[in-house]
């Protein structure tokens, strides 16, 4: 008997086939027993009746805990009503092999649980359908990045995670003795090193886990995430920004072709989706501000417009990217913020020093940014000054500042938080559902 795989379901209509997998959920109905089992790749329908069974068998089955693993062997059957993710099959159980039937105290019963008693029991939750269905989700928004970067002509290299200075700003570094060289810091991006790779490598890319020691607790941070950073040598910010919006479109398009049935689990309304379409609205920081300080001064509710206070040289919170997004049904750019709000590194604008050309990249529907990046500072002499204003340690800059003495050029780059795309992608609330393993100010277990 094939050995198949839920989501390849469909392709076995009318064959005997072997499922492997485990139980999630029975019910019984007199001579009936209706498992639902998954196997990793989906949720399918098997349905054992006592006259196809032993006596002994199907009372074992009657009596099955939540959890045990089986094998079972039987035909496949079309019925639209069929329960499963995909659904609309179902498997007839002739033999059953129960691999180790599971001990009856299964903690993430199929009831709603509290979110810290759910993110307590993680190695567990990570079984259910919501989070089965985010987590597949990201897996496709992983390959499909990977995917349109490898067949564009970038290639892929790794930075290391081990640095001896802060890149993204000295506030939320995570610090450790480094032997008998002093301190070193987990890394906040990986965009440093791919400056120096694309010197030799042309257009790279790194992704990988980050961290940053957010002493902030919102639905958007985590301590530890996973970034995906496009770097490209002769890019200016404009060439940048086509890059990046193709390189969103092919993620949704792809979420959309491979991930439907887990979307449509989740509740998604996949029109969000299909509107991903290039080109994506740009909005300079200068219109953005205007439009958010219109908005604060004619809101007339006192505690919206607490949250509203806007003025120019302010970074965006949360409640003015939310306004900023709601023009559009789609990722708007805003570009150009002030240098002040922004990393060292970038470019100043051109007759603008208190600008810079960075670019965010804001989700719809109130998710924020998902993206960030820059034109990088090309001159050597100009990023040393700004190394100084930073109070940053210039010798753990050396090896950077010597990338614009060698064939300095102009370049770009962008850092993509998988968790944020993922979420969006999947319209859920909170970004510690979008990672198989949360690391958050309060959490390192399990
Ligand atoms: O805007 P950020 O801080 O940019 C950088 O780190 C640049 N070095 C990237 C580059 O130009 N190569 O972070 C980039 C993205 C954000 O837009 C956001 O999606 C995600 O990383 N991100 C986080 N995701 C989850 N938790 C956090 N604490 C995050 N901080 C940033
Ligand atoms: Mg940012």
């Amino acid at each position: 008997m094939p050995i198949i795989r839920v989501d390849q379901i469909s392709q076995y209509e009318g064959r005997e086939v072997t499922v492997q997998g485990w139980v999630y959920n029975r019910t019984d109905k007199g001579k009936l027993v209706f498992l639902l089992v998954r196997d990793g790749t989906g949720f399918v329908q098997c349905v054992a009746f006592k006259g196809d069974l032993d006596e002994a068998v199907f009372d074992q089955l009657v009596r099955l805990p939540q959890e045990s693993s089986v094998i079972i062997t039987g035909p496949v059957r079309a019925d639209k009503r069929a329960p499963g993710i995909p659904g609309g099959y179902e498997v007839g159980v002739k033999q059953i092999e129960i691999v180790q039937t599971a001990d009856i105290d299964y903690p993430m019963s199929l009831k709603d649980h509290g979110v810290d008693f759910a993110l307590d029991n993680r190695h567990l939750w990570i079984r259910m359908q919501s989070q089965w269905a985010i987590l597949r989700v990201r897996a496709t928004v992983m390959a499909a990045t990977r995917e349109w970067l490898d067949t564009n002509g970038f290639i892929e290299m790794s930075t290391p995670i081990l640095t001896p200075a802060a890149a993204e700003g000295t506030t939320t570094l995570f610090e450790t003795e480094y032997f008998d060289e002093g301190k070193a810091y987990l890394a906040q991006t990986g965009q440093l090193y791919s400056e120096a790779t694309i010197m030799a490598f042309g257009k790279v890319y790194c992704f990988g886990p980050t961290f940053r020691a957010e002493k902030s607790k919102t639905r958007r941070h985590l301590t530890e995430f996973w970034m995906l950073e496009p770097e490209m040598a002769f890019c200016d910010l404009d060439q940048m920004m086509e890059i990046e919006e193709q390189m969103i479109q092919h993620i949704a398009q792809r979420v959309l072709r491979d991930r439907a049935a887990e979307l449509k689990f989740l509740g998604r309304d996949l029109s969000k989706l299909e509107n991903i379409q290039t080109p994506f609205p740009r909005m300079s920081y200068d219109d953005a501000a205007k439009y958010l300080i219109e908005l604060y001064e004619k809101e007339t509710n006192p505690e919206k417009k607490e949250l509203l206070k806007f003025e120019w040289g302010m970074d965006f919170g949360a409640p003015h990217e939310t306004e900023i997004t709601k023009l559009y049904d789609k990722p708007v750019f805003v570009y150009g913020y002030p240098s002040a709000v922004k990393a060292f590194y970038m470019e100043p604008w051109p007759g603008r020093p208190e600008v810079c050309k960075s670019v965010d990249l804001l989700a719809p529907e109130g998710y924020g940014e998902i993206c960030g990046g820059s034109e990088r500072m090309s001159n050597h002499d100009m990023l040393l000054e700004r190394i100084h204003k930073e109070g940053l340690p210039e010798s753990a800059f050396k090896w950077y500042l010597e990338l614009r003495k060698y064939g300095s050029v102009p370049h770009s780059g962008f850092g993509m938080g998988i968790e944020r795309v993922t979420a969006w992608m999947c319209g859920i609330e909170h970004i510690r559902e979008a990672i198989p393993f949360p690391r958050t100010i309060k959490r390192v277990y399990p």
